[in-house]
């Protein structure tokens, strides 16, 4: 060993010690007749001192140290005399007699500490370097836990992990596939797996009873911050179970990661059903860290002249609590906020609630103190208040109005990162339409079976139709979701028809799951968590980047390795691809 102690591990009970370290030098510091050498490890920093008096070549040796260099030293561990009461290590120092240089290090593109001075793009082009630093290894760190203890906890209820093929079949389901051209099957190409859905429903039919796996998923979509083109789910699945069977088991794993990870004790876990969820947070995935529900004000606001609510389907108001101090100049702002294109309301109306009781309105023309009061009683606010109201088309102002109510809870404070709170969104719609293709598509996919006692809508009214269809929500963010699946070949073979496939079309893409639901295929249902997703909640993070040992960018680039990338011709060639010119 190249050490026999870390970096982070030293303290005054090693007074006297003899000491090997390894690391890298994080900085210098000469102070006349000595040198101070910051040295860090993955487990922390130890400070190394070099003295002049006593060894006046190392000490010269110690000042030529560039940031970076990897080195060895041995010495002896001392007394600080000033200390520093922040790190483990830090009333300790080493009294150095021996400096090896391991190697060398050019000076880096940006400084390797927790507040760097690297823009994105260049941590990511150096993302061995941005890995040195504390924040970046903590979340790796927290993300390896995650893994292990789902590991460890679903072993222990007999789940067996399996691993599922990544090159597999494209299907036009879902979103768009990433496609990998087969050379020895000329003009054929296989697709990585959107998710081993398919696959684990086999494992099922297979007899497997509860399986899981930590798998990578590819997805060709469009990247925000909580999106990824290569990303990884907890996969899971279980037979001979129903519905709350799974919604049990799952909630206790999530209960047991964040108990071992970050030792949080889960209080609630409420369910909410889809509907409940879009009525009162305009959203399937409510951030129910606050309250500040979303409320119709359509029976007290339509109807009294203001052509924009009589206009709209649909006039929503939140009480902002405590907000009537607002200023001209903040309501402006925040108006201006909602009329950006990525909310894309047209205005906002607002109503302070007064201390003396009365209201003063953006639209007291229209509304006199009496209709302001009854908006004020609906959406149950009180003297102090500020009621906030967009209107327009259901599905849009639910969208704007939910927007709003984040930006809100984000203004007053109500987003703590160190306050979880989760809840199983449950009843999704089975389907949804779809204006471009003019069909309807799974809401969560073709196999998710539909509620038995909503069957007989599938033909009338089939935009109404339930399923059994679940998502696990943490602090406003989809962290899981799954269903109670389809077994029975004839009614799979229904739902394919509804969602606009041929029988054949049906038979030669999804043939091998249909022939295999007619050997014994039991009830099965399972769900899928989104790991990174998981552990940036854990770790209070908005972005998913961060937990992932080499992201892409946002263009779906690895800018470090520089992919993709072009591939000569005679690779394209061998695998019979032209190029447009
Ligand atoms: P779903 O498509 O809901 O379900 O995915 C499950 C979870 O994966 C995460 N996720 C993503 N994370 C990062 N980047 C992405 N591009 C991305 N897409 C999804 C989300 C999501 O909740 N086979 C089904 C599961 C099942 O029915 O069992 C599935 O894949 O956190």
């Amino acid at each position: 060993m190249l050490r026999s102690h870390t970096c982070g591990e030293l303290n005054i009970s090693h007074l006297k010690t003899k000491v090997t370290l390894s690391g890298w030098v994080q900085k210098s510091r000469d102070l006349g007749g000595m040198t101070f050498v910051d040295l860090r490890d993955r487990y922390g920093i130890t400070q190394l001192v070099f003295n002049m008096e006593t060894n006046n070549s190392l000490c010269l040796e110690a000042r030529k140290l560039g940031r970076e260099f990897v080195i060895q030293i041995k010495g002896d561990v001392i007394e600080r005399s000033s200390k520093n009461k922040n790190i483990p290590t830090g009333e300790i120092e080493i009294e150095i007699s021996e400096l090896i240089v391991l190697n060398s290090s050019k000076t880096p593109p940006f400084t390797i500490e927790d507040k760097t001075d690297g823009g994105d793009d260049l941590r990511m082009k150096y993302r061995y370097l941005d890995l040195r630093r504390n924040p970046v290894r903590e979340n790796m760190i927290l993300r390896s836990k995650v893994a292990i203890e789902t590991r460890k906890y679903l072993a222990d209820l007999d789940f067996i992990e399996v691993e599922t093929p990544v090159l597999i079949k494209s299907t036009p389901e879902g979103a768009r596939d990433f496609v990998v051209p087969s050379r020895m099957n000329e003009g054929q190409f296989y697709a990585l797996p959107q998710s081993p859905q398919t696959f684990k429903q086999l494992l099922m039919v297979g007899g497997f009873d509860k399986y899981f796996q930590i798998v990578k998923c590819f997805r060709d979509e469009d990247l925000r911050a909580d999106r990824q083109p290569e990303f990884t789910q907890i996969d899971c699945e279980m037979s001979f179970v129903e519905q709350e069977d799974i919604l049990n088991t799952f909630e206790n794993l999530t209960r047991h990661l964040l108990k071992t990870v970050m030792n949080v004790e889960l209080k609630d876990f409420p369910r909410m059903t889809f509907d409940e969820a879009m009525r009162d947070y305009g959203n399937d995935k409510p951030d129910i860290r606050f309250d500040m529900k979303l409320k119709n004000i359509n029976a007290v606001s339509k109807n009294k002249g203001f052509k924009v609510f009589d206009d709209a389907e649909l006039v929503l108001a939140i009480n902002a609590n405590g907000c009537a101090g607002y200023t001209r100049k903040q309501l402006d702002k925040l108006t201006d906020w909602v009329k950006r294109p990525q909310i894309g309301a047209k205005g906002m109306i607002y109503v302070k609630c007064n201390d003396d009781g009365s209201y003063k309105s953006s639209v007291d023309k229209f509304f006199n103190q009496e209709d302001l009061a009854q908006w004020a009683q609906t959406t149950d606010a009180k003297p102090g208040d500020l009621i906030l109201v967009l209107s327009g088309d259901t599905n849009a102002v639910q969208k704007q109005m939910s927007e709003l109510r984040l930006e809100m809870g984000e203004q007053l404070g109500f987003r703590d990162p160190n306050v979880f709170a989760p809840l199983w969104v449950v009843d999704f719609p089975l389907l949804e339409w779809d204006e471009e293709s003019a069909r309807y598509h799974a809401m969560h996919h073709p196999f998710t079976s539909p509620k038995p006692e909503d069957l007989n809508k599938l033909d009338t009214a089939p935009g109404e139709v339930k399923a059994n269809a679940y998502d696990m929500v943490l602090n406003g963010s989809e962290i899981g979701g799954g269903s109670i699946r389809i077994h029975d070949r004839d009614l799979q073979k229904l739902m394919f028809q509804h969602l606009g496939f041929t029988d054949e079309e049906a038979q030669e893409q999804f043939g091998f799951l249909m022939n295999a639901f007619e050997y014994g295929a039991p009830p099965h249902g399972g769900l899928a968590f989104g790991l990174d997703r998981l552990c940036s909640i854990m770790g209070g993070a908005e972005s998913i980047r961060d937990f992932i040992a080499f992201p892409k960018n946002n263009s779906g680039r690895d800018v470090m390795i520089d992919a993709p990338s072009r591939i000569d011709t005679l690779q394209l060639d061998e695998l019979s691809l032209k190029l447009k010119s």
